[in-house]
């Protein structure tokens, strides 16, 4: 990341909500469910599936994990009743893992359970590496009743070959990506193509050893990479998915459609919209430059109100 990025990414907590909003919006559904349906219907008319994520993390009491818990449980009933094609991604550190393993266990357990009635799917993310060993523990344990679960591995992980030949030998479900949170160099790959090496050698073994694998990327190499070990290996498009976030690359993504693949977009939407934006747009310096931009514009031409219409703001965002 260049300096002046740097500098931009180090000042985003402190851009206005609404500016923030502006150039976030791409990437988040809504502070609403309704808006999280809503843009879930139309990646399905554009024969996408989806996989939904209330945004929130790092939760430090019981009363937060539980309200977190419930909205789960209230996603799944209204994504059974609006009858879209989305499964749900959550995270163990919103449910409670910070605070006591078993009760995040039994928050999760009761997640899956519920979708599991009304055949759905859940994805468990991976946080960063000191969550890494007890959130697979949870995941082993939920697995051994219930099919309709799956974990995350990450490519800058240098544990995850490990990981990744005992998920092979319990065929787990597994989404594979590189891993977006910042490791310490002695237990991760730290350059940008010792983790593109690492997520081919990875996807290679969990496909030669039958895991259903979710290619979670929007890096050209990783997908020319990830096609030429799907014929190597003469995979079935039935063994594997690709998977982006909302709003990233989507060019590449009506490629990977055209091809007759099976694309799952990842939808986050919540109140705690801007916390993951800014994560995002640190993450992506182009994106973190763009926002600066629109600050100055923002300076120049005076704030934009909502009656004037210039930014749309969340659902349920106050003023
Ligand atoms: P790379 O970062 O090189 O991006 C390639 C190109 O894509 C960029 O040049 C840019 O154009 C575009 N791009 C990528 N990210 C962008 C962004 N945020 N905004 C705008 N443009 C962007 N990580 C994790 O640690 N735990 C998890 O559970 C998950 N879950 C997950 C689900 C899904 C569906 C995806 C796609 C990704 C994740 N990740 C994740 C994030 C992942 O680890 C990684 O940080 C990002 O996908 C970026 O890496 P790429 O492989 O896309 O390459």
């Amino acid at each position: 990341m260049n300096v002046f990025n740097k500098t931009i990414a180090t000042l985003l907590p402190f851009i206005p909500k609404p500016i923030l909003w502006q150039f976030s919006k791409k990437y988040i559904a809504g502070a609403s469910m309704e808006a999280a349906i809503s843009t879930t219907q139309s990646l399905n008319d554009a024969r996408i599936c989806a996989t939904l994520d209330v945004l929130g993390e790092d939760t430090i009491n019981r009363e937060d994990a539980h309200k977190a818990t419930q909205l789960y449980h209230k996603l799944l009933d209204v994504i059974q009743s609006s009858d879209v094609d989305s499964g749900v991604s959550l995270k163990p550190t919103q449910l409670g893992l910070r605070l006591d393993r078993q009760y995040c266990y039994g928050n999760i357990g009761s997640i899956v359970e519920k979708a599991e009635s009304f055949g759905r799917f859940v994805r468990i993310d991976m946080e960063d590496h000191t969550c890494t060993t007890e959130t697979l523990d949870i995941y082993y344990l939920l697995k051994k009743n219930h099919q309709n679960v799956g974990i995350v591995v990450q490519a800058c992980l240098r544990r995850t070959l490990d990981d990744v030949r005992r998920l092979v030998s319990e065929k787990g479900n597994v989404r594979l990506c590189k891993g977006v949170y910042i490791e310490p160099e002695e237990i991760a790959y730290c350059d940008r193509q010792g983790v593109r090496d690492n997520f081919l050698l990875l996807l290679e073994e969990l496909l030669k050893g039958g895991c259903y694998v979710g290619i979670a990327t929007h890096d050209n190499y990783l997908v020319d990479g990830s096609y030429k070990i799907i014929r190597k290996l003469g995979c079935k498009n039935s063994d594997y998915e690709f998977q982006m976030l909302l709003g990233v690359t989507q060019n590449l993504r009506q490629s990977i459609l055209d091809k007759g693949d099976r694309m799952r977009v990842y939808v986050p939407f919540g109140e705690e919209w801007r916390a993951y934006c800014i994560r995002r747009l640190k993450e992506n310096p182009t994106v973190a430059g763009y926002v600066a931009k629109g600050v100055f514009t923002f300076r120049r031409s005076g704030p934009a109100t909502r009656h004037q219409g210039r930014y749309n703001k969340p659902d349920s965002e106050s003023d």
